[in-house]
């Protein structure tokens, strides 16, 4: 009895020891390296410690969020770590509708709990994000304990901006169902919201429609690509190509919203349609003349091809094309509608991308359907007849309760009512749509084209389309424009980075132009202006490459050389 009492209470004691212990560990600022950085954080003593006494529960509808955790902590604890949500964790996830803001989330730490609370599923799942960054197998041991611990805080968070995206041209170069599910896992960790997906191009048309299977059949498949930098040196008469089937793309759009990303397709018109005429010629102004390849840098398949009476052919070097889709032509119209009907039932997103950039108005010059139809409408040029084609798609998008983005370009001849313009072509765009009451995405080249050059020693770097665009200088980007009015600003709904991927065939090579630009990205897109701070970044950023480790994740090293020598 004696002998019963005596270990109770050495059990007691142990218990007390270690609880007290954990409740007394002192933190230092080296334990909250959170990117992007929160708007308030509050140091506290203490750890949590995960274990096998480590449970999840929470509220009904975050379930899904629950489970995301569970399976996250599992992985990094070696434990078996379940969401329960009836049981009583000591992680423990809620929906707090007295919250203002849909994307706000707090995060509460202490030696014996975790309490993350958002007034959406989609909040919480920021919080989970921001924990995830606690955890040392994830940031590096902070502390030498030997146990998965996390430090005690009280985080107070929401973002900056409402829109916060990353773009992929997936039509240069085909990537993998499997490649797009993990960019979709990168973008949530940075807690961006959007995948703009660039599904169609000159050079390849991804996505299967089932009226128009030629599409795919002949337009997702090149016979060849130039070689070495525009206009190349040869043709590699290497076929390259792919497509996702809509099964595929409803599974990518499943995974994205578990993981509260809106997925929005870009499909481009009028311009860069050479890959969608080569399937259906009848969309160009003149279907019998052959596709020109610049220096005739053609495949040899190709080539043939052409000889043999089939002049269209999809494009096999980059750059901008004459032939586009025929504004003149009724069928153009009929064609864009079917396919739109079909992109919109797969993709929940409210907002669709039609492009609308760089489309040549030598065509629509000589064309005589072209011509009448200016005439006709009453058109002063061929920018106005651009601004008939785009707000004859807004009025079909509008119509099944959508509303369209497009590319700067758009405001020129006329803005469509209700687009929302993606500037691009730095800054001016975004001022202009923005002073005339329209939405703005802002995705200047200057700060967010990541296919340019990280190293000015060009030398030292795979091949790239150009530009010098160092992590700093991503870092630097802000989406407002200084000279921007006051009462204009609530119009720029945030930004985005963008992948063109001409020149990068690897998911290697890809996730090399990614980051760390992209991590730059998420604390302009998230973090108040003010915590803005370069040296601060940079040492949270040291602490962060831990998650590509973790991630196995290709990395650009240039922004870490002089930190570590170890990256060098
Ligand atoms: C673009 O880079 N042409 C939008
Ligand atoms: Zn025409």
């Amino acid at each position: 009895m004696i002998k019963n009492i005596l270990f109770l209470l050495t059990c007691l004691f142990t218990l007390y020891s270690c609880t007290n212990r954990l409740k007394e560990i002192p933190n230092t600022p080296e334990d909250y390296l959170i990117i992007p950085k929160p708007q308030s954080l509050q140091m506290m003593d203490g750890r949590y410690s995960i274990d096998g006494k480590t449970k999840v529960s929470g509220d009904e509808g975050l379930v899904s969020e629950g489970n995301y955790l569970a399976e996250l902590l599992s992985s990094v604890s070696r434990q078996t770590i379940t969401f329960d949500s009836k049981g009583n964790g000591n992680i423990y996830l809620e929906l707090d509708t007295s919250l203002s803001l849909e994307e706000e989330y707090n995060l509460l730490v202490e030696y014996d709990k975790v309490i993350i609370s958002g007034k959406t599923p989609r909040a919480v799942f920021y919080g989970i994000q921001t924990l995830r960054q606690l955890l040392p197998s994830e940031t590096g041991p902070a502390k030498s304990t030997g146990e998965l611990t996390i430090p005690a805080t009280m985080i107070k968070d929401a973002p900056r901006f409402a829109y916060r995206g990353m773009h992929l041209d997936v039509a240069r170069h085909f990537f993998s169902v499997e490649f797009v599910k993990r960019y979709i896992d990168w973008l949530a960790i940075h807690k961006m919201n959007t995948f703009h997906w660039h599904l169609t191009e000159d050079q390849g048309w991804r996505i299967e429609i089932k009226k128009y299977p030629k599409l795919t059949e002949v337009g997702a498949w090149r016979n060849g690509t130039i070689v070495g930098p525009f206009p190349g040196t040869a043709n590699d008469n290497t076929k390259h190509g792919g497509f996702y089937t809509q099964e595929e793309i409803k599974d990518i759009v499943a995974y994205a919203a578990s993981r509260h990303i809106t997925v929005i397709p870009e499909i481009e018109l009028p311009g860069h349609g050479s890959a969608a005429i080569a399937a259906y010629p009848f969309l160009s102004c003149f279907p019998s003349e052959p596709s020109i390849v610049p220096n005739d840098r053609i495949s040899e398949v190709s080539k043939r091809a052409q000889v043999n009476g089939q002049p269209k052919i999809v494009q096999e070097s980059w750059s901008v094309y004459n032939d586009v889709y025929c504004a003149g032509n009724e069928e153009t119209f009929v064609f864009i509608e079917n396919v739109l009907r079909e992109v919109m039932e797969l993709f929940p997103s409210n907002y669709i991308h039609i492009g609308g950039d760089e489309c040549p108005k030598e065509n629509w010059k000589r064309c005589p359907q072209c011509q009448k139809r200016k005439k006709e409408e009453g058109l002063a040029d061929e920018h106005e007849l651009q601004s008939y084609f785009i707000k004859r798609v807004e009025r079909f998008v509008n119509s099944k309760g959508k509303n369209i983005i497009g590319w700067d370009e758009i405001l020129e001849g006329g803005l469509a009512p209700n687009a929302t313009v993606m500037s691009w072509r730095g800054n001016e765009g975004g001022i202009t749509a923005s002073r005339a009451n329209h939405n703005v995405i802002m995705s200047p080249n200057s700060h967010c084209y990541f296919d340019h050059y990280q190293s000015e020693d060009r030398e030292q770097e795979p091949l790239a389309i150009g530009g010098f665009l160092p992590v700093e200088k991503v870092y630097a980007f802000d989406p407002i424009p200084e000279e921007l009015e006051e009462d204009k600003r609530k119009y720029i709904l945030g930004g985005q980075a963008n992948l063109w991927t001409e020149y990068i065939d690897s998911e290697e090579h890809a996730e090399y132009m990614f980051f760390p630009r992209m991590t730059a990205l998420s604390e302009v897109l998230w973090s108040p202006k003010e915590s803005n701070n370069w040296p601060d970044f940079k040492l949270r950023l040291g602490s962060f490459k831990s998650i590509y480790h973790a991630l196995d994740i290709n990395y650009a090293k240039h922004v870490f050389k002089n930190s570590d020598e170890s990256e060098n």
